[in-house]
């Protein structure tokens, strides 16, 4: 039984995220979703929503007999990881931009917790350049965001816009 989690702000989850977790599922028998509670940022969604939303998503995904959890953590990721006895850290790879900061937190979480092993994963091409934040950034300034995010997170985003 090998069980990873795939840590992220999620903010929000995108179809990069889903590709990877779709990937993630051939090599682990669970993957637990894990949505960082960071104080220190202002989120668009709050972390009730982006389970939600995580939630929702997921069950559109092809996941075969993987089991897949949505969770929240603060504070290190590596002690969240232990308490959840998982045997690795999942984290999707862009391009070689993403490797350098990856590769620091990987060997750091090595050093904290050297029993747990990082798995780097490459999204499809077509995700390559997708990231929440650029997403954020295209939505607010009005352009369109189909294949970059799920229906249902577009929709919940248009709330947000409405909303504010
Ligand atoms: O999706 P993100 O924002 O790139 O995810 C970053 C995340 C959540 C994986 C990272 O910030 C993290 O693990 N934070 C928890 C705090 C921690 O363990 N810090 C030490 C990492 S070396």
């Amino acid at each position: 039984m090998r069980r990873a989690i795939y840590p992220g702000s999620f903010d929000p989850v995108t179809n990069g995220h889903l590709d990877i977790i779709e990937r993630g599922c051939k090599l682990f028998d669970e993957i637990i979703i894990a949505i960082l509670v960071n104080p220190d940022k202002q989120p668009l969604f709050s972390t009730d929503e982006r389970r939600d939303m995580l939630g929702e998503v997921l069950k559109t995904i092809d996941h075969g007999s993987c089991v897949i959890r949505v969770d929240d953590f603060r504070g290190l990721l590596v002690h969240y990881a232990l308490a959840q006895e998982a045997h690795a850290i999942v984290r999707g790879i862009r391009a070689i931009s993403d490797y350098e900061y990856e590769l620091q937190m990987a060997l750091m979480n090595r050093r904290l917790e050297p029993s747990i092993e990082t798995v780097f994963m490459m999204p499809a091409e077509t995700y390559s350049y997708v990231s929440s934040r650029l997403v954020k950034e295209v939505f607010q300034l009005g352009g369109e965001l189909t294949g970059l995010v799920p229906g249902l997170v577009e929709t919940r985003m248009r709330g947000k816009l409405v909303n504010s």
